[in-house]
């Protein structure tokens, strides 16, 4: 098991396994309305059953390298996780996602472990693309991909019906080259 320190105020990087069921579900409780309203992931863990298969979901991808799943925790507490929901080493493409509970934001907390992941991505796996898919009416998630020097490539307009309403798909990503520049300009802990 990894853990990696995200900086000096005791938040860590660590796999989120099926055995954190429990914990996953306190977690997603805490934020169930601040953390649903652009992404299914709390209508997905809407109970401890729910919660397992989501993360057992996630082990399965794991084994076949085909996505994996993390979990941020603040002070011994989980309080939010990242993701590689896509990941397909052929092409060299993957796509990364984040949720957090509303009392850790304004922290950098996702900024900072995404760094951490996207040079595992690029540096150790080789991966050429990292995409980040967003919904035109998530600011704060738009706001991490510019924090990550990601380029808004397109929208897929209106492409997604969710809770009564048509929303649209901002696609951001940043590749490889570009990475390596950014990383030079921005060390992991750097604001
Ligand atoms: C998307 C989401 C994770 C963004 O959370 P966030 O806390 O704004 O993002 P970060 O953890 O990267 O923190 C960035 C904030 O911390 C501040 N910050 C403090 N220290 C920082 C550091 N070391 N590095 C980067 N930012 C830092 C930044 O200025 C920024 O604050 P601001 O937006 O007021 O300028 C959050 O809104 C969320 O969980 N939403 C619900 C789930 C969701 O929509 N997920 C995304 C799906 S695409």
């Amino acid at each position: 098991m990894y853990a990696i320190s995200l900086g000096d105020d005791g938040a860590e990087l660590r796999p989120l396994e099926v055995w954190h069921a429990e914990e996953l579900l306190a977690q997603i409780d805490r934020g169930r309305e601040f953390i649903g309203r652009h992404i299914g992931l709390p209508d997905v863990v809407s109970d401890l059953d729910g919660a397992r298969s989501w993360l057992r979901s996630y082990a399965d991808k794991r084994a076949a390298d085909a996505g994996s799943l993390h979990g941020i925790w603040l002070d011994g507490k989980l309080v939010g996780g990242l993701l590689f929901r896509v990941w397909d080493t052929p092409s060299g493409v993957c796509e990364a996602g984040c949720w957090l509970e509303p009392a850790v934001a304004g922290r950098g907390l996702v900024t900072r472990g995404l760094r951490v992941l996207l040079d595992w991505a690029f540096q150790e796996r080789g991966m050429h693309r990292v995409e980040w898919h967003v919904s035109s009416a998530n600011e704060p998630s738009i706001n991490v991909a510019r924090r990550l020097g990601m380029t808004r490539e397109g929208v897929l307009r209106e492409n997604h019906p969710y809770r009564g309403v048509r929303a649209s798909t901002e696609i951001w990503s940043v590749l490889a080259p570009e990475w390596r520049v950014a990383r030079v300009r921005t060390p992991r802990n750097d604001h």
